[in-house]
């Protein structure tokens, strides 16, 4: 391997930061510009945890030496020789970039991505990526291209929070001022762990989901090269940063030397929230195959010995604190219990690593939760699991289109539980026949972002109608122990 491993000072890591501060701006930040999120949950008290699982440990094991592989941009070489293509998406502009070239898709609503074959090198006072052709680029050639990597170019915003990548062609004069530091045999993956990842849905919807489709097809031969790196993202998602890459982190704002590459990928694919298209996809690639990426980094242990017919189907409820919670917890647990689900209370914002939230999700056969970030843990789950999301008035439309779909295309069994009136805490405060809890989305109309997210987002718990929760609750356990059957039957035959 011709890198060598970046010293974690140079990564502005490490205990003495002490995380948060003034150093990492990007983690107070998002709370301000939470009330502009669609798709989200207020608060992510996660984010205060910070630094304490950072440290050297986080990073992969160096890969093994290897010859170096010529890298392209088209497919149509693939096969020949130890080819890596880097657009993986069809069609695209770029799929059929030849090498010493810059090629930017600019055609998707959500995310810009540009790719440059080549001699690559980090210019990091510029945050500029050259290219250092092998010839004088043709006249038409494209010579310079900008993007902001992140997958919310309609959100102006959080855009302008994104910092700008410059690509450019290089001139043969400029090669004095650049020789490399850092010289590595795989491509550069820019990405951003800043926008706001601070949030779980966040970090994967727009984030690791993303990064992960846009370079699987490189089997972790990726360097990533990462904007507002921060210790609380490096130590949050370490198994996930090294199910993506085999090199070390690329802290793009900090490191100061000249990173060389064979090429790069600035910004990622984007192809709906939690989702990934196969027919996008060179390699077919879908939902599960990054879950089975989660499987791979989480489940490092021995695997449970436990035979499943054995025990009861497991009821995961996901208690939040704050806000949306369920005020009658307790009951809806004991309801799980008669209808003859072991319970496990999954407590949200404990401070545990997600290593632990993976291992208590996927040991679940149906999952609980009201309307929240961390329910984009059903990632976790096993498929033929079930998801039950609780969506508090005024909140069902945004709760389906967070999880309703992204939770199917895993092959999980999703059921939508909207509250009503009674048992909604607004109930309490306005009235039952107060339109903000009789008729939610004529309440909502004109009232703006704002006022959803104060009054049905913020400002609102709901005590489940045991009665009504049962038919749920039994349909769900019924769902399970056909599941499992059927597991059985596969095993046997
Ligand atoms: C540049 O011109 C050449 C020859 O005219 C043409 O084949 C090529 O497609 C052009 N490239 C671009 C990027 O327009
Ligand atoms: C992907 O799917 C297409 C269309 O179904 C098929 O022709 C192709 O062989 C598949 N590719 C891979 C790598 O499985
Ligand atoms: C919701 O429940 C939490 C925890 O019990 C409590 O702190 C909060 O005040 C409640 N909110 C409302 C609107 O009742």
């Amino acid at each position: 391997m011709a890198s060598k491993l970046p010293d974690v000072k140079s990564h502005g890591g490490g205990a003495e930061d002490g995380g948060g501060g003034k150093k990492w701006p990007g983690f107070v930040q998002f709370f301000f510009v939470l009330s502009v999120v669609l798709c989200v949950l207020l608060y992510a008290p996660r984010l205060f945890v910070l630094t304490s699982t950072y440290g050297i440990d986080f990073f992969a094991q160096p890969p093994p030496p290897r010859t170096s592989s010529r890298v392209v941009g088209q497919a149509d070489n693939a096969g020949v020789g130890d080819v890596v293509v880097l657009d993986n998406q069809l069609p695209s502009p770029c799929s059929s970039l030849p090498g010493d070239t810059i090629c930017c898709d600019r055609s998707d609503f959500n995310t810009d991505v540009c790719f440059m074959a080549g001699d690559v090198r980090l210019d990091p006072a510029s945050l500029s990526l050259l290219l250092f052709g092998k010839q004088p680029p043709a006249p038409n050639a494209t010579l310079e291209e900008r993007v902001r990597p992140y997958t919310r170019k309609w959100e102006t915003f959080i855009m302008g929070k994104i910092e700008e990548v410059r690509l450019r062609m290089a001139h043969p004069a400029e090669e004095d001022g650049h020789r490399c530091d850092v010289r590595h045999d795989a491509p550069l993956l820019v990405m951003t762990a800043g926008g706001y990842t601070g949030n779980l849905f966040h970090a994967f919807s727009d984030g690791f989901v993303p990064a992960w489709l846009t370079v699987q097809h490189l089997r972790r031969r990726v360097v990533l090269g990462v904007l507002s790196y921060n210790p609380w993202w490096a130590g949050t998602f370490s198994e996930i940063i090294s199910g993506l890459t085999d090199y070390h982190v690329v802290d793009l704002l900090h490191d100061k030397r000249t990173h060389c590459f064979p090429g790069a990928i600035v910004g990622t694919r984007f192809h709906g929230i939690l989702a990934v298209d196969p027919t996008r996809l060179r390699d077919n690639k879908t939902i599960i195959d990054f879950h089975d990426l989660l499987a791979d980094v989480y489940e490092t242990g021995e695997p449970q010995q436990e035979p499943a017919a054995a025990r009861r189907p497991r009821l995961g409820i996901v208690s939040r604190r704050g806000t949306r919670v369920i005020e009658n917890q307790a009951a809806v647990a004991q309801l799980g219990r008669s209808v003859g689900f072991d319970v496990d209370i999954l407590e949200t914002a404990n401070g545990l690593p997600l290593s632990a939230s993976y291992a208590a999700v996927s040991a679940c056969d149906v999952l609980v939760g009201v309307h929240g970030a961390d329910l984009t843990k059903f990632l976790f789950l096993r498929p033929g699991a079930a998801l039950v999301q609780v969506a508090p008035l005024g909140v069902p439309p945004i709760a389906r289109g967070c999880y309703a779909e992204a939770s199917a295309r895993m092959g999980l069994h999703y059921e939508q539980y909207d509250a009503e009136g009674h048992e909604s805490s607004l109930s309490r405060r306005y009235g039952l026949r107060d339109a903000v809890v009789s008729d939610p989305e004529a309440a909502k109309r004109d009232k703006g972002w704002g006022f959803v997210a104060r009054v049905y987002l913020g400002g609102q718990n709901v005590t489940l109608d045991v009665a009504r929760f049962r038919e749920t609750l039994s349909r769900m356990h019924a769902h399970a122990l056909r599941v499992r059957s059927s597991h059985l039957q596969g095993a046997l035959d």
